[in-house]
């Protein structure tokens, strides 16, 4: 199986803590050289410090706010102007704050659509012309299981993430032919900062204890424990690797089988 990504340049989003680090650190491994993308420089900056460089990659930063869509097509478009050109792209942001749908202020859902959806797009539209002058190109979104079942308590996020999914589907119908994937890796239960907040206000709306409330988060997981980002990180490297060739269109649950539809 070919796994290997020597020579290829991957952007990863989301990449200065939690699932897109792990995806920049596993991409790296695999020989990738990888430009990390989000808000916070020193953040990023120190992860680039972390990853592989054994096969000679080289690795970057680019900075800009996804809630803020001009900034990122600005951004990308600039740094691709600078001779930077992308075969695999992570798409990736922070999560939407958690709350019902029905108590969301209207403008939740427009700006969660732009930190998800718009932003996501200019990149796309930026990366997409490399990727069919070489023949390989692999987006892969980070979603949510939402996609498939919705989530109780996270409103705007599950509305937002099967715009994201639709969004995905529809341009795997279109990129197909130009040898470009386009795939969704849906994480459940990931120990990272996003879930260490989201049971914090369970267990203060539930007025329970933090361990409490993540003893009840694992039993609902067949696994009966959290993914590691690293597990994860590993289903969305297959699916850049020329390996997946063929895999496009799917949204793959990484969730110890918490997810209960088929
Ligand atoms: N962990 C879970 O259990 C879980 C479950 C289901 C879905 N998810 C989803 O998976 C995604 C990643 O989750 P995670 O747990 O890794 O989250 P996380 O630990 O909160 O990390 C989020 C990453 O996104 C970046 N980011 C946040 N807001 C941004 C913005 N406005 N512009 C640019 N970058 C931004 C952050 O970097 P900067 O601060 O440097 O910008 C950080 O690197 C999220 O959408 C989350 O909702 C997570």
């Amino acid at each position: 199986m070919d796994l290997n990504l020597a020579g290829k340049h991957a952007l990863v989003c989301g990449s200065s803590q939690g699932i897109g680090k792990a995806c920049a650190l596993e991409l790296a491994s695999l020989g990738a050289n990888v430009t990390l993308f989000s808000r916070n420089q020193t953040a990023l900056e120190a992860v680039k410090t972390e990853l592989d460089t054994s096969q000679g990659q080289q690795h970057n930063v680019l900075v800009a706010d996804f809630s803020q869509p001009e900034q990122v097509k600005t951004a990308i478009n600039n740094f691709i102007t600078e001779q930077h050109s992308f075969e695999i792209l992570i798409n990736n942001t922070g999560g939407p704050a958690p709350g019902l749908a029905i108590n969301s202020d209207a403008n939740a859902f427009v700006n969660a659509f732009n930190l998800h959806l718009v932003s996501n797009h200019h990149i796309v539209q930026a990366l997409t012309p490399n990727m069919k002058s070489k023949g390989y190109g692999r987006i892969i979104n980070v979603i949510s299981t939402s996609v498939k079942q919705p989530l109780n308590g996270l409103g705007v996020s599950n509305t937002i993430r099967g715009a994201v999914a639709s969004w995905a589907k529809t341009l795997a119908n279109e990129l197909g032919e130009f040898s470009i994937t386009v795939n969704n890796v849906l994480p459940g239960a990931t120990a990272t900062a996003r879930l260490d907040a989201i049971i914090a206000g369970k267990a203060k709306k539930q007025n329970i204890s933090i361990e409490q409330a993540t003893i009840n988060e694992k039993n609902i997981i067949p696994m009966r424990r959290f993914a590691k980002p690293e597990e994860f990180a590993a289903a969305a490297a297959f699916l850049a690797s020329p390996a997946a060739g063929y895999i496009t269109g799917i949204n793959l649950p990484v969730d110890g089988g918490r997810t209960s539809c088929l």
